[in-house]
C-alpha cells in the first residue's frame, strides 16, 4: 500500500532509538515492539499526532487509546489511581495489563485520545526497546495496535507494513512479540471492583472475562478479521482450507503441535496473517481449550469469525 510516507525501517540500537524518538517529538507515527502485539505509537499530548493515528489505521474517533507510560509516576500525572489500582500496578506493572482509571482533567492529553470518556486507559509495558523510547522521550504514548482498524493485530514487522506500509512514519524492527496478545483491559471502579474489559496474559481473579465490552459506543464484535470465512472448532480440513491447528489436529499452520497454549497465543495472529495470505478461500481453526490464556485466544477468534458487516 503506498501513501505519502516511506516508511523507514529502524533497528533497536541507539541510532534506532534515537530516530524512532525524534520523529514522535515531532509529531510522527512509529510502529513499536511491545511484549503484547506492535503498537502504532504518537505523543498522547498532541492533537495533530494522535489525529494521525486514527487517520492512519481507519479507525473511528470514538474508539479510544491506550496511553503508555514509563513509571508509575507519570500514570499518577494523568489518571487518579486509588489504592486498588495502585496494588495491581505494583504486582503487574511493567507487563501486559491496562487499567481503566478516571482520568486527570488538564493533564494535557489531547482530548481524542479518551475519545470524549472520563476514563483513561494506562499500560507500562515492558518490551525493553518500549521502555527506551518512553524513558527517552519523556512522553506519555498512545499507541493502538499497529493494524488497520479491524484487521489482524502484528506481531512482526512484516505483519505491521502489511497493512501500513506508506501510512506511518517508521517500524522499529523488535523482531516477534512474546505474548502474541493484547494485553488484559481492567476497569478499577470507584468502590474498588475490578472488572476484566478484554481478557488477555494477566488472568485476574475479580470480575471475571467478560469479553471486549468496551465503555465507548459501537464497540464493534467484528474483528482481527481476516477476510474470509473463519469457521471455529473444527476438526475435519476441507479442500478449501486453510487448516490452523493446535495439539493432535495438525494445520497448514499449527498453534501448538504440543498443546502448550502460550505458544499458541504467542503464534495466532502470524497463523492469521498467513491464512489471510493464502489462496485458500476459507480459515478453519482447530478447538482450543476454555481456559487460562485459552480464554483470551477464543475471544480473538469469535471475533475474527464474524462477518463484518
Ligand atoms: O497490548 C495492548 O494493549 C496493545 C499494545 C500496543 O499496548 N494495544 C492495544 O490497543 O491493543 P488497541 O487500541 O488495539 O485496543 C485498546 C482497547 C480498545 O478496544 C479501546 O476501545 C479500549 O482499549 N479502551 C481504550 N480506552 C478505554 C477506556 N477509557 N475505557 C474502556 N476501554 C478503553
Ligand atoms: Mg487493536
Amino acid at each position: 500500500m503506498s501513501g505519502k510516507y516511506a516508511t523507514e525501517t529502524l533497528d533497536v540500537d541507539e541510532g534506532g532509538i534515537a530516530r524512532a524518538a525524534q520523529i514522535l517529538r515531532d509529531d510522527g507515527l512509529v510502529a513499536v515492539p511491545t511484549e503484547t502485539v506492535y503498537g502504532l505509537a504518537a505523543r498522547a499530548d498532541s492533537d495533530a499526532a494522535v489525529a494521525r493515528i486514527y487517520r492512519a489505521k481507519g479507525r473511528p474517533s470514538f474508539n479510544p487509546l491506550i496511553v503508555h507510560v514509563a513509571s508509575l509516576e507519570q500514570a499518577r500525572s494523568l489518571a487518579e489511581i486509588s489504592p486498588e489500582a495502585e496494588q495491581l500496578a505494583a504486582r503487574y506493572w511493567p507487563g501486559p495489563l491496562t487499567l481503566v482509571l478516571p482520568r486527570r482533567r488538564n493533564a494535557g492529553l489531547s482530548a481524542a485520545v479518551t475519545a470524549g470518556l472520563d476514563t483513561l486507559a494506562l499500560r507500562m509495558p515492558s518490551h525493553p526497546a518500549m521502555r527506551l523510547l518512553l524513558e527517552s522521550t519523556g512522553l506519555p504514548i498512545a499507541a493502538p495496535s499497529a493494524n488497520r482498524s479491524g484487521f489482524i493485530s502484528p506481531t512482526s514487522p512484516a505483519h505491521v507494513l502489511a497493512s501500513l506500509d506508506g501510512r506511518i512514519d517508521a517500524v522499529l524492527d523488535g523482531g516477534e512479540c512474546e505474548r502474541g496478545l493484547e494485553s488484559t483491559i481492567a476497569a478499577v471502579r470507584a468502590d474498588g471492583s475490578v472488572e476484566v474489559l478484554r481478557p488477555g496474559p494477566i488472568a485476574l481473579e475479580a470480575g471475571g472475562s467478560s469479553g471486549e465490552r468496551i465503555e465507548a459506543p459501537g464497540q464493534l464484535a467484528s474483528h482481527y478479521a481476516p477476510g474470509k470465512p473463519v469457521r471455529l472448532d473444527a476438526t475435519q480440513v476441507a479442500p478449501d482450507d486453510f487448516m490452523i491447528g493446535f495439539g493432535s489436529v495438525q494445520g497448514d499452520c499449527t498453534l501448538s503441535a504440543r498443546g502448550d497454549l502460550a505458544e499458541a497465543a504467542a503464534r495466532l495472529y502470524a497463523c492469521l496473517h498467513e491464512g489471510a495470505r493464502s489462496d485458500k478461500p476459507r480459515i478453519a481453526i482447530a478447538p482450543i481449550p476454555e481456559r487460562g490464556i485459552g480464554i483470551a485466544i477464543n475471544d480473538r477468534l469469535r471475533r475474527a469469525a464474524t462477518p463484518a458487516d
